[in-house]
């Protein structure tokens, strides 16, 4: 990535943190427990990437980070309830998240779940509040909801949970569970900011493929690290889906061919790129650092 790049990406990441620090500074719910445990998970260690996808699809369509900072935070909220699940013992049992300890081995299990749930709720409540903004607003919210459930990456947990030790899944499966757990919640990072400034169809329609195919490639990328990634990098354990019997892009293609299948998800994202008609030389930076990382 080069300099400019590397720039607007700390710029973008910067403008979140902002963003989260003030919601954090004015967050006092009690019992003591639950907002501190809200803030535990969401404060340091993520990469942020969603919110960033975020700002630069907002700017890349004329507008401002400002006009999508409440989505962000739900988006970002929503993402961090979902690893606080993710890593509880019934689900991946993950002692480490984002270089810190889980939040159920900080707080205890059932705090970790009311965590999740505060967490899950206050999103809708900044949805809600988005609302009043107009009838644009409203569907970018629908949106985001929508692909944050049942239908979306609750879905996708459900199925990786469901073939987690089990026989007979294949590409079928596989594509389910990336679709969903992953890409869905990345699809919304792209598309709010098309929905709220009322892009035409087809415009929503390219972002929507650019987030499945970016949602594929960032899912491949994190099976691949989690066979050969560094523990002190990515914050997280390693060798935890060989160990817990899970259907990853390794499990069933092998790493050869799961490092051809992120070159492949790169290389469509690089094309519906080019084939917007906008600047997209970040979003092009972005892609390519997404294929190389190491985080
Ligand atoms: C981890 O997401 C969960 C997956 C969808 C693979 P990230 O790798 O974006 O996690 P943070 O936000 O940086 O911690
Ligand atoms: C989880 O996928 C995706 C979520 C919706 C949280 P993983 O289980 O592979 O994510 P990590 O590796 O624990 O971050
Ligand atoms: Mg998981
Ligand atoms: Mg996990
Ligand atoms: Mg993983």
């Amino acid at each position: 990535m080069d300099t400019n790049c590397k720039e607007k990406l700390e710029e973008l990441r910067a403008a979140f943190d902002g963003i989260l620090q003030n919601y954090l500074d004015r967050m006092c719910f009690k019992p003591d427990i639950l907002n501190e445990s809200m803030k535990y998970s969401l404060e340091q260690g993520g990469k942020r990437l969603r919110p960033v996808l975020m700002f630069a699809c907002a700017q890349m369509l004329g507008g401002k980070v400002q006009d999508v900072a409440g989505f962000a935070l739900a988006l970002e909220m929503i993402h961090t309830y979902s690893l606080i699940h993710d890593d509880l013992p019934a689900m991946d049992n993950d002692d480490f998240r984002r270089g810190k300890p889980s939040n159920h081995k900080k707080f205890g299990e059932g705090q970790a779940i009311l965590a999740g749930d505060a967490l899950l709720n206050e999103a809708y409540s900044i949805c809600f509040s988005e609302c009043s903004k107009g009838k644009t607003y409203r569907n970018a919210a629908a949106l985001l909801c929508k692909n944050a459930g049942a239908a979306g990456m609750v879905a996708g947990q459900a199925a990786d949970l469901f073939w987690q030790g089990r026989e007979g899944a294949g590409k079928t499966e596989a594509d389910f569970i990336f679709l969903n757990k992953t890409a869905k919640m990345i699809m919304s990072a792209v598309t709010v900011p098309a929905c709220v400034y009322d892009a035409d169809e087809n415009i929503i329609a390219l972002f929507s493929e650019y987030g499945k195919n970016f949602g594929f490639l960032f899912q491949i990328t994190d099976d691949i690290l989690d066979e050969s990634g560094d523990f002190e990098k990515l914050g997280k354990t390693v060798g935890k889906d060989k160990q817990e019997k899970k259907l990853s892009a390794l499990s069933l293609y092998g790493r050869e061919k799961s490092e051809e299948l992120a070159d492949y998800y790169c290389g469509l994202c690089l094309k519906l790129l080019n084939e917007m008609p906008y600047e997209s030389g970040f979003l092009q930076a972005l892609t390519q650092y997404v294929r190389k990382r190491e985080a």
